[in-house]
């Protein structure tokens, strides 16, 4: 298939790219840079350099394609609280507009990044795919939007879609491959990757009062070499014309703060400084996924997801940047 990969240069979208391009796809990359890397970019990728909300842009990127996968959305839940109309302008109205240039162009599948983000403090563990969805930051609620606009384009007959709603990414290629770092990162791994490089001097612990074993907030930490394995069994999946589907990906298990820093420090070799501070606003205890329907639909079972191979394969790309 030709496929248009939509934030193809970010940390997410750059391991898809790779995976699709070992599949033997020829793929297209869109990305404006904003949070991406051109050096994550491989040279058998065509690349677009632009916004997905240019018109322009948008017709060069997707002409001639088969298939789109999109990922190119703002993600930091705490600022989509304090600059909702960011958070409108893209992951809304340019998404919008890119799936309307797609249909226009005659793509008939789009994979979506979702979010476990859409379904709020949960209600019952682990999250399956019919739990309340009531997002409880913005980010979320764009997501669950775009989620509900493509069940009607389905529903109308206008393209069919796989939505996978990410619990947290995590890790880098195990081959070396993706190496392209967040910049100032807000989630757990890559913080304390940071902290164990010398580049910030502590962990902030948010919490240990939590209702967990050890107090500390439980997640449910899945590989982004298994999230981009998913990707592409999703887009075998809606070109068999088997037809949309929404499913979690996640592992089926937690782990807490505690446990990543303590297994960092021995990927690592040395102490990791950390301090307990207050609770992060609108963190929930613990959150996980039952992956009971993605195994079923897809066959996708997670491989590199345990938090040792996550924290070594993160240390190395953090290495190959020189740093560490
Ligand atoms: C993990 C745990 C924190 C940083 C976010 C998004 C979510 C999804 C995944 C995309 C929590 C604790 C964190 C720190 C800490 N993204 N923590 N100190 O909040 O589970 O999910 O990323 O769709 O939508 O909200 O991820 O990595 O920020 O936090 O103690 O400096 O680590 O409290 O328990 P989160 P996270």
């Amino acid at each position: 298939m030709r496929i248009c990969i939509a934030g193809g240069a970010g940390y997410i979208g750059s391991h898809v790219v790779r995976r699709l391009l070992d599949g033997g796809h020829d793929i297209v990359v869109l990305d404006n840079l904003a949070t991406g890397h051109r050096e994550s970019i491989p040279s058998q990728a065509e690349f677009v350099h632009g916004d997905v909300g240019d018109p322009l842009v948008a017709r060069k990127a997707l002409a001639g394609c088969d298939a789109l996968v999109y990922l190119a959305a703002w993600k930091a839940a705490g600022e989509s609280m304090t600059d909702p109309f960011k958070y409108s302008r893209n992951n809304l109205v340019n998404t919008l507009a890119f799936l309307d240039a797609a249909h226009d162009q005659g793509v008939k599948h789009v994979v979506f990044s979702s979010s476990a983000a859409v379904f709020g403090a949960p209600k019952s563990l682990p999250i399956d795919e019919d739990h309340p969805k009531d997002p409880e930051n913005y980010y979320g609620f764009t997501k669950l939007e775009i989620e509900r606009v493509l069940a009607w384009y389905d529903k109308l007959g206008a393209m069919d879609s796989a939505c996978l709603r990410y619990f947290n990414a995590a890790g880098y290629d195990p081959e070396g491959r993706c190496i392209g770092l967040e910049r100032n990162p807000a989630n757990l791994i890559p913080v304390v990757m940071e902290v164990a490089c010398g580049m910030r001097k502590e962990v902030q612990i948010f919490g240990s009062d939590y209702d967990t074993p050890d107090g500390t907030g439980v997640r449910d930490y899945i590989h982004v070499t298994d999230l981009a394995e998913a990707h592409a069994l999703a887009l075998d999946h809606l070109h068999a014309g088997k037809g949309s589907f929404v499913v979690n990906l996640g592992t089926g298990e937690g782990q807490s703060v505690l446990e990543v820093v303590k297994q960092t420090e021995l990927v690592v070799g040395r102490p990791v400084a950390h301090r307990i501070v207050g609770r992060r606003a609108g963190d929930p205890s613990s959150l996980w996924a039952s992956g009971a329907k993605a195994r079923e639909l897809l066959g996708w079972v997670p491989k590199h997801s345990d938090l040792r191979k996550i924290l070594e394969t993160t240390w190395k790309a953090y290495q190959a940047n020189g740093l560490g």
